[in-house]
């Protein structure tokens, strides 16, 4: 079965042809980073009208990459949320005209979910299974007793971890995106400054602003005291806060929750070195759980992981019809 997913949530308007939800047979992504960047984040009005230009060169690319036609597509999947909103019409009016014009079934997709059912691009995933989406929009923490359930255990009470990284980055003059940034800077700098660690309510709930502010407050009280400080060792003791919040709750989700049998990682964020070096530790501390980080290209936003949540819910028999449409805070 070949599904043809759509993705424009955010920035990046991505186009994806997968067979039998493993053979990635095509993968467009046209990236909207550098107009953003201009601007220190996404612009949502700038983004939709982006999509709006790219998405049709990125189909017609994506069925000439798999050297496909419509004819061969059986299924068109497309994020119907949660996103900007400007941006998921863009995807899911362009996935609407192509299942109805070469009458194709259309099936929505999660792009939380998604973010999960990536891993199913390099490994067969097993339940229950314990999945944390880290990206510039969600931090959730997510329990699955089996393929279609899914059970938020946790999730951020403020900003994204992907959010909080690109805020501390702008606030110390990195520019955007400025995860990839920090994580680099952190490898020379050792955790030497005291910031705030996060408080939260819930037993598997995160939160991020009060950290970033702590940033902020550290540099202004060090430029007011005309002292300086480590750039590289701040960024590093910015990032090990952050991870420590994320890893006590994967921490108590795993004890909690014993038969647990797999944990994967999902979004943007799972990029960085030293969330996946904590993710081996975690690996030798639970010997009887697989441990999945997939790879990069797997890990940002793609289609790729759209068309394969399309295929699994079409298979459990999701449809839509001419009524779909977007929905910016859909929830999972
Ligand atoms: O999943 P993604 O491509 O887009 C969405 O937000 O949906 O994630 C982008 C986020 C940005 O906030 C970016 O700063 C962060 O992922 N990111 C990283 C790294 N690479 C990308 N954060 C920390 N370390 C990295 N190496």
């Amino acid at each position: 079965m070949i599904v043809l997913g759509i993705e424009s949530s955010c920035d990046e308007t991505a186009v994806a042809l997968v067979k039998d939800k493993k053979e990635v047979l095509s993968s467009i992504v046209a990236s909207q980073i550098d107009v953003h960047k201009e601007f220190g984040g996404v612009v949502p009005e700038v983004a939709s009208r982006i999509h709006v230009e790219n998405i049709s060169y990125c189909i017609e690319a994506a069925l000439k990459e798999a050297n496909c036609t419509m004819e061969d597509v059986d299924v068109v999947a497309v994020t119907k949320g949660p996103g900007l909103i400007g941006c998921l019409h863009v995807g899911v009016q362009a996935a609407k005209a192509l299942a109805f014009a070469y009458h194709k079934p259309l099936v929505p997709v999660h792009h939380l979910a998604a973010h999960i059912y990536a891993n199913e691009l390099v490994v067969e995933m097993k339940y229950p299974l314990l999945a944390l989406v880290v990206s510039g929009g969600n931090t959730e923490l997510v329990y699955m007793k089996d393929e279609t359930s899914f059970e938020i255990l946790g999730e951020t009470q403020d900003d994204a971890i992907g959010e909080a990284y690109d805020k501390v980055a702008r606030v110390l003059g990195l520019g955007y995106p400025g995860g990839p940034k920090i994580d680099k800077m952190a490898k020379e700098g050792k955790p030497v400054y005291e910031l705030a660690k996060p408080k939260t309510q819930g037993r598997y709930d995160f939160s991020f602003s009060g950290l970033k502010s702590s940033v902020l407050q550290f540099t202004k009280r060090m430029e007011r005291q005309g002292q300086t400080y480590d750039l590289n060792d701040l960024a590093c003791s910015f990032q090990e806060c952050a991870l420590d919040e994320i890893f006590s709750r994967i921490h108590f989700a795993l004890d909690d929750h014993p038969e647990i049998e797999h944990f994967v990682v999902g979004g943007g964020v799972s990029a960085n070195s030293r969330l996946r070096e904590k993710v081996e530790e975690l690996k030798k501390e639970y010997p009887n759980i697989t441990f999945t980080v997939p790879p990069m290209s797997c890990c940002t936003d793609n289609a790729g992981m759209i068309a394969v949540a399309g295929t699994i819910a079409y298979r459990s028999g999701r449809r839509a019809d001419d009524s779909l449409t977007a929905d910016a805070s859909w929830e999972i």
